[in-house]
């Protein structure tokens, strides 16, 4: 409950008073535009938004659910995805990962504590001919090992 009294709404104000909220399309990219200002879908401006717009805040949240491009959790600097699909996993993608857990000091879907870094864990990355694969952001390491991790994370900061 504290963290609500703590949020600014001043971008929902700037959000809503540029952005119709008429069909579903315009609910997404009020979402979209929360989260670009937020940073994530922070609850009580979704349920400001929803006090606001008159949109049911189940419907709210059905729509942000649905797509995984909305985060309900404030995200890292950098996103980091490791592939765990059977071409990575065959070729040692679980090392991988438990190496990143153990550098980055915090489980696959966690964020570390200076924000820096969200780590998570996906099904394929669609580049399977570099397995095992990881991206950050929007960069791709293949043919990974344990030992190239660290090197990698230290390029971000
Ligand atoms: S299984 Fe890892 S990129 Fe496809």
């Amino acid at each position: 409950m504290a963290i609500q009294a703590d949020v600014d709404m001043a971008a929902l104000d700037s959000i809503l008073t540029s952005v119709p909220a008429a069909g579903t399309g315009d609910l997404i990219r009020i979402l979209q535009e929360i989260q670009a200002a937020y940073g994530y879908l922070p609850r009580p401006v979704l349920s400001e938004m929803s006090r606001r717009t008159f949109i049911p805040i189940s419907r709210i949240y059905g729509v942000a659910t649905f797509y995984e491009q909305f985060y309900f959790q404030p995200r890292g600097k950098h996103t980091v995805r490791c592939c765990r699909g059977t071409a990575c996993h065959v070729r040692g993608a679980q090392s991988v990962s438990d190496c990143l857990a153990r550098t980055l000091d915090i489980e696959p879907e966690q964020t570390t504590d200076d924000m820096l870094f969200t780590f998570e864990t996906v099904a394929c990355l669609g580049t399977c001919f570099l397995a095992p694969v990881m991206m950050i952001d929007d960069d791709y390491y293949g043919h990974l090992t344990a030992d190239k991790i660290k090197d990698i994370l230290e390029r971000y900061s």
